[in-house]
């Protein structure tokens, strides 16, 4: 198999303690990593014009691997098939952009719009079983699912597999138990996405590249911050938040974390609890680490009602790269945040389908690369999603 960033990754998500408050904000994490694949865990690297030139030059081995799948994909009579996908709940903005992405990569590929049905869990994992057992009931060809609830993984494996369905799985990883049945039982399940830890890191290092001396507006000698966590059932929550903070502790700063909430990747919920946050802890708050844009941007509006301006007496730090965000760090009024690949997860997952579909075949665990973006790059960043 071709694929240039396949790798099995087991993650031991379960058993993670995923509760929000600062003690909590840096437990410890067991996690079993293969000996590739862990930029984040690697030295942390600097994302700069280099990395940009690789990550260009990893969009056209994909584009490569993408002309070569569409090869593949005439063969299987895509034309003819039948795709279901499952998104765990379409008011979010990021799902929107990979479903989007989705949908339009697939008719590219040679599938009839008409045989792609994209169903919305609504945040309730009921509903979503019973639309794939609608799907399974429909005979569809290939499942992609973006589960509610990454814990009803096992259930979803079996009823798919015992259906005779291949499954790719999005967006909220199963744990390393599940993953290694599918290796062990060989099924045609995969998982396709990228390692949260490497967007944790980034973001520490967005923040800690400003150095103390700009940061400390408190004087404590201290980064004093608070978190806004996403959705505790999606992976990317909890390594966003240890890794965020670690890339500073490695980098040798001392962190004091004001406020630990969980905001469930909602621009509303995300605004609520840092004007929570910041009118109690005030200008003790130095940087506001957001495990997504969309929080980010309800933290925007809360920060300038408390009359605080980002880049003068606070940061802000998010990830996904929404348009609006990438505006805001073109702008200066957001710090930086984190490129979340909507299009290379959308493609990959894709592709993923295609491969089942041509009898290719995947790994069960497939990777995409985060990047950094920054007022140095955003502009760039946004030409690209333009
Ligand atoms: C994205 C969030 C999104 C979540 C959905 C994360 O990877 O960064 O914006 O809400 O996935 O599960």
């Amino acid at each position: 198999m071709k694929r240039k960033f396949v790798s099995l990754l087991l993650v031991a998500a379960m058993g993670m303690s995923l509760l929000a408050g600062c003690s909590n904000s840096s437990t410890e994490q067991t996690t079993t990593e293969s000996p590739k694949t862990d930029a984040a865990t690697e030295a942390p690297k600097t994302d700069d014009a280099a990395d940009t030139a690789t990550e260009a030059a990893d969009t056209a081995t994909e584009a490569a691997d993408a002309a070569t799948d569409a090869v593949g994909a005439a063969d299987a009579d895509l034309a003819g098939k039948k795709v279901g996908v499952c998104i765990y709940q379409f008011a979010d903005n990021f799902m929107t952009l990979f479903r989007t992405e989705l949908q339009k990569y697939l008719v590219d590929q040679g599938f009839a719009e008409s045989n792609i049905t994209i169903v919305d869990g609504a945040n309730d994992q009921a509903t979503q079983s019973g639309q794939i057992d609608n799907f399974i009931a429909d005979g569809v060809d290939v499942l992609i699912i973006n589960l509610v609830n990454s814990s009803s993984a096992s259930t979803v494996t079996d009823k798919v597999v015992a259906a005779g369905i291949p499954l790719v799985y999005i967006n909220r990883e199963p744990d390393a138990d599940e993953q290694k049945r599918w290796t062990d039982n060989n099924w045609d399940v995969c998982y396709v996405g990228c390692d949260a830890r490497q967007s944790g890191t980034y973001q520490g290092e967005i923040i800690g590249d400003l150095g103390l001396e700009k940061i400390d507006f408190n004087g404590n000698g201290k980064i004093d911050y608070i978190m806004i966590e996403g959705d505790p059932e999606n992976i990317d929550a909890a390594y966003r938040t240890e890794y965020s903070v670690k890339a500073l502790t490695d980098a040798g700063f001392e962190v004091n974390c004001l406020d630990d909430q969980v905001g469930m990747w909602d621009q509303v919920k995300g605004a609520e609890l840092v004007a929570n946050s910041l009118s109690r802890y005030g200008n003790d708050v130095e940087v506001v680490f957001c495990n997504n844009d969309a929080m980010a941007l309800g933290a925007l509006q809360s920060i300038r009602s408390a009359g605080r301006t980002v880049g003068k007496d606070i940061y802000l730090v998010g990830v996904d790269a929404l348009v609006e965000v990438v505006q805001y760090v073109i702008s200066g009024e957001i710090t930086g945040t984190v490129f979340n690949n909507h299009i290379s997860q959308a493609d990959s997952s894709a592709d993923a389908a295609i491969n089942y579909l041509t009898g290719a075949g995947n790994e069960h665990n497939i990777q995409c690369d985060y990047n950094k973006v920054t007022t140095e790059n955003a502009q760039d960043i946004l030409d690209s999603l333009q």
